[in-house]
């Protein structure tokens, strides 16, 4: 994307709704601690919250798993993360063994009632030194021990203190299908209320799909298009270059739709078509996003072939596929893309389609947004001469390469009335730095910490997504859109682009063109 940006003066990230003071001591419990996500993520973004300055003064972390680990062989394991997965590196910020100080392990048997007993000892004693019993226990296992952790965890009466606040930061997938996601909400709500539960979709914690937000509802020039009336259709796209890598167990039962559809792409088309809510909190944000789910239309079994794509990526000369990755059945039918076409049953969008797409081993990592708005109603340029080719679109770019851009026709100089397609582009790293776009972890773990659950999905909210995945899922575990193959490395499937063409429309090129 051409940049046309200046930097914008004393442009900093300055997190000014952070108030580290009213957080005196924070326990966090890291359940899953040995995992991948408490190395690669957690661990890096406290270091990086410490580095700023908005970790509360007094934290002290508690890994917990099966694993049998000393807390030095545990911090070392932690430096590690650090040092391959974050931007401020060990010691970069202050001495490495002073951070590591705050984090200890103790191994437990999550179904045994004696592990809880000896972590709410451990909460016990770090609490007598301290004097606060804030905690947030953080879910960050395989989902099959959500349940038995929660039930644990209320046995031992670890979700009510009598001082303090008790929270639960629950990782997604959150639940396989519908039933089993109602399930876990009524095992969660058992112990914990609703207003305690913080279920992630680290999406929400990205900055540019925060700015979606400040974009549509800071402006007011672009509000009035946000509808039926100015745009003809909606594409979003989530794609990465990467396969399935090390997680080929949890991805073969997961496919495309669970580990990306029901959560982040939902996520993106819910702030892109829910109405402007009356303020900033957790209520009114997330009461908008249940209304436009509510109204997303729900697919009809007999329509899934029209409506959908799925397809697994499959190498023609490389012997690179799906089926070979080390841990996926030979003949599985698990989809590693799909392309789906939405729409929204209200006032606003009634007859726009939204189409979306997301995959692994794709062309480039990418995540976009195109809002391709209306042709102009008569074209008083001679036909011959009109550049008109791709009319008006917005281009919202997530990542990587953050910002915003809108395509215009403008009159190209010279003799003639020719016109030609031109970019005005925002862009993230040369408005405000490329350094200030903190990781979506550690906004998401700032707001746990301070009681703001507004980037964190509600029970409803996760049903609805639930309710529209679900009848796709299972018209393709019935044979509706048989599952083809794409080349590693590509845009996906043609049977992708031609849903589209038989609309009459053809993926963006996005922010990655
Ligand atoms: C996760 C999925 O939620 O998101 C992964 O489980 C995926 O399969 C990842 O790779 C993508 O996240 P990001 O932030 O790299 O776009």
């Amino acid at each position: 994307m051409p940049d046309n940006t200046k930097p914008l003066p004393n442009a900093s990230l300055q997190q000014d709704r952070i108030d580290v003071s009213t957080l005196e001591h924070v326990a966090i419990v890291i359940f899953g601690a040995s995992g991948d996500l408490t190395h690669r993520k957690l661990v890096p973004a406290f270091h990086t919250l410490k580095c700023k300055g908005l970790m509360p003064e007094q934290f002290t972390v508690l890994g917990v798993s099966r694993s049998q680990m000393t807390d030095d062989e545990f911090r070392d394991h932690l430096r590690t993360g650090v040092q391959a997965y974050c931007k401020n590196k060990p010691d970069e910020c202050g001495p490495w063994d002073e951070f590591a100080s705050r984090f200890h392990y103790i191994p437990i048997d999550y179904d045994d009632p004696e592990s809880y007993q000896k972590i709410a000892a451990w909460l016990g004693s770090c609490w007598d030194n301290r004097g606060s019993a804030s905690c947030l226990f953080y879910l960050a296992t395989p989902p099959s021990l959500y349940e038995p952790i929660v039930a644990q965890l209320g046995a031992a009466n670890m979700a009510h203190p009598e001082d303090g606040w008790r929270r639960i930061v629950v990782e997604k997938p959150f639940g396989h299908d519908l039933k089993s996601a109602q399930r876990l909400n009524q095992e969660v709500h058992r112990v914990f209320e609703e207003d305690q539960v913080y279920r992630i979709d680290h999406y929400l914690g990205k900055e540019t799909v925060q700015n979606l937000l400040v974009f549509r509802f800071a402006n007011a020039i672009f509000e009035p298009l946000w509808n039926r009336n100015y745009i003809d259709a909606v594409f979003i796209t989530v794609a990465e270059s990467v396969g399935v890598g090390r997680r080929a167990g949890y991805y073969d039962e997961a496919g495309v739709m669970r580990d990306m559809v029901q959560n982040h792409v939902l996520q993106l088309l819910t702030l892109t078509t829910m109405e402007p809510p009356v303020a900033f909190n957790a209520t009114a944000l997330r009461n908008e996003k249940v209304k436009v789910l509510e109204a997303i239309r729900p697919v009809r079994p007999e329509d899934v072939g029209q409506i959908s794509v799925r397809a697994q990526y499959r190498a023609r000369n490389t012997g690179l596929s799906y089926r070979g990755e080390e841990g996926v059945r030979s003949d599985s039918e698990t989809a590693t893309y799909a392309g789906l076409k939405f729409f929204v049953d209200n006032w606003r969008w009634q007859g726009v389609p939204f189409y979306t797409r997301s995959g692994k081993m794709l062309s480039t990592k990418t995540t976009d947004i195109v809002i391709l708005f209306k042709r102009v109603p008569h074209l008083m340029f001679p036909k011959d001469y009109q550049g008109i080719r791709p009319p008006n679109s917005l281009n919202i770019c997530i990542q990587p390469d953050e910002g915003i851009s809108m395509t215009f026709n403008m009159k190209v100089p010279g003799a003639g009335m020719r016109t030609q397609t031109v970019d005005m582009s925002f862009q993230y790293d040369s408005g405000f730095g490329s350094d200030n776009l903190p990781d979506a972890y550690e906004r998401l773990l700032i707001d746990a910490m301070q009681g703001d659950a507004s980037l964190f999905a509600r029970s409803d909210e996760i049903e609805l997504s639930w309710r529209l995945v679900d009848p796709i899922l299972d018209a393709w575990s019935r044979g509706a859109a048989p599952l083809t193959f794409y080349e590693p490395g590509t845009w996906g499937p043609r049977e992708s682009d031609m849903m589209l063409a038989r609309d009459g429309f053809a993926w963006p090129a996005g922010c990655a063109g």
